[in-house]
């Protein structure tokens, strides 16, 4: 399939059969699919083959680009394709409520993807990269683009800034909600957001978590929105007071319960991931 789908980017009719051309692209793009087979291919049942990148035609036209028409590419200079995974950042949270009313809210994190890369041993965890919540030095921002000074400056036995926001919340003393969500520096801001969404615009707790979101930080700055996230007329008439906007895919994953009486509770469940909101 490699090679049918590579070969499409030729007019091979037009060049005609066994010409110097066409077996020149033919034994060009083979090299490239077999240089692919050695490094990628074995038994699916025993090895993860890549099928789906394999077959990527954005992949397979950018493998082609490197076909010389006039000279054949040595296979010395020919490698298997690598392919860009994005492994996610490592925030998860959970709320919970029981049929008494006991609420847990907890956000927990490795920080970065696979967190300080390092497994403890027979233990099977990966340790987390925190101490990027400190601040290194004063206005170097760290990879969530946050800055700080003295206040968060690394110290033995200190404890770094975190954004993690796992909140209940009670209403004249019963409780009313519990809230969360990963997204390093957009925790607080979704947090604060889907509770606003539910006391002051009257959503149910899972339209709440479906809203769009927006994010500010002070530096940089920029209202951060997800895609759409302002209707064409607000996204205007914000930069016309001097908002920068920067759109980007989606902000947090926000996992919600709001208490709606006795023993009637109504879930949040974020569509921006796999998350699911149960009832036992
Ligand atoms: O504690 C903090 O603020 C960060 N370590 C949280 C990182 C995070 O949410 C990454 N996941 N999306």
């Amino acid at each position: 399939m490699q090679l049918l789908k590579m070969v499409e980017n030729f007019d091979l009719k037009e060049k005609g059969w066994q010409t110097t051309q066409t077996v020149h692209l033919m034994a060009e793009a083979e090299r490239r699919v077999y240089a692919d087979r050695a490094t990628h291919l074995g038994d699916p049942d025993y090895y993860k083959v890549p099928v789906k990148d394999l077959l990527n035609e954005q992949y397979l036209s950018q493998r082609t680009t490197s076909i010389n028409p006039d000279r054949a590419t040595p296979s010395q200079e020919i490698k298997a394709g690598t392919f860009a995974y994005q492994e996610s950042n490592e925030t998860t949270h959970f709320s919970i409520v029981d049929r008494f009313g006991n609420a847990v809210a907890i956000t927990t994190t490795l920080n970065g993807g696979y967190g300080s890369n390092t497994i403890v041993k027979e233990a099977g965890f990966l340790l987390n990269n925190e101490m990027d919540d400190f601040s290194i030095k004063p206005g170097t921002p760290n990879m969530y683009g946050l800055v700080g000074g003295k206040a968060n400056a690394i110290a033995p036995g200190k404890r770094m800034l975190s954004s993690m926001t796992p909140t209940i919340i009670e209403k004249k003393g019963k409780l009313y909600m519990v809230v969360g969500t990963p997204g390093g520096s957009t925790i607080i801001t979704s947090v604060f957001q889907t509770i606003l969404n539910v006391i002051e615009h009257g959503m149910t707790m899972q339209e709440a978590v479906n809203a769009k979101r927006f994010h500010h930080q002070w530096l940089p700055d920029q209202i951060t929105t997800e895609k759409d996230g302002f209707d064409p007329a607000t996204k205007s008439a914000l930069a016309a007071k001097g908002h920068q906007i920067i759109e980007i895919s989606a902000i947090g994953r926000v996992d919600a319960i709001l208490i709606k009486g006795k023993r009637k509770m109504e879930g949040g469940a974020d569509p921006r991931g796999d998350d699911t909101a149960i009832g036992y």
